[in-house]
């Protein structure tokens, strides 16, 4: 049986670079599904599907295969075949990922192609609803958040160093804005599951989470 590891949080908490680390730590595949939420927007955006269209979300995220494949231990996504990792990191996609994740059918579709790589092997794997639906029962489950001016903070950090413009009140507002349509939305909306372990990263250093989460593994 694989060995499954969830981390939920909302954005920019710090998932992602901490699940990073861990799966590198214990050689787990890290699967970023925010990343596949992101993919399919980028398709919805590309189509000029606004996001409050819902019955044509449903009907167009038929269309789109996205699937992840690894190279150099990296996760790469693939939209109908083509690498979109440099592309689906933006507000804009983000925002819209957000809102799309909101259709039962966008998600079921990546529920399931979530279920069969975790079922096929020993998975870091963070988003919103992992410990909560994609995977009830992971081994290890944490619910990792930190305060908004916080996040919005490293958010900032981490768009500036790409060079990308920005402004720090807006992205706060945005964090805010996602956070409850990711936590209010009727499907499996962002809660803490009820065997996850909460970590407040807001005064915590990167590696002090990552040990923090290794040590539950240990238990
Ligand atoms: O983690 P992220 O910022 O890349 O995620 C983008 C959006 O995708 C997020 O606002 C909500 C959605 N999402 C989701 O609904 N379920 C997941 N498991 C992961 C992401």
């Amino acid at each position: 049986m694989s060995y499954n590891i969830a981390i939920d949080g909302p954005a920019g908490a710090g998932k992602s670079t901490i699940a990073k680390k861990i799966a590198k730590q214990l050689q787990f595949i890290y699967v970023d599904t925010g990343a596949m939420y992101r993919a399919m927007a980028l398709f919805l955006i590309r189509k000029g599907i606004r996001p409050e269209e819902t019955e044509k979300i449903s009907a167009t995220c038929e269309e789109a295969d996205i699937t992840i494949a690894y190279e150099n231990g990296e996760q790469v996504v693939l939209l109908n075949g083509e690498n979109v990792n440099g592309l689906i990191r933006t507000e804009e996609v983000g925002n819209m990922a957000s809102a799309s994740s909101v259709n039962g059918d966008v998600r079921k579709k990546l529920v399931k192609l979530q279920q069969e790589l975790a079922r096929k092997a020993d998975v870091v794997m963070d988003g919103r609803d992992i410990g909560t639906c994609v995977l009830p029962d992971a081994q290890v489950k944490v619910y990792l958040t930190a305060g908004s001016a916080v996040r919005a903070q490293r958010r900032y950090q981490e768009l500036m160093a790409k060079g990308e413009q920005c402004d720090l009140a807006k992205i706060e507002q945005d964090i805010i804005e996602r956070d409850h349509r990711d936590m209010t939305r009727e499907i499996s909306p962002l809660r803490q599951a009820e065997d996850a372990v909460l970590i407040d990263s807001s005064e915590m250093g990167i590696d002090d989470v990552v040990d923090a989460v290794i040590r539950l593994c240990e238990r």
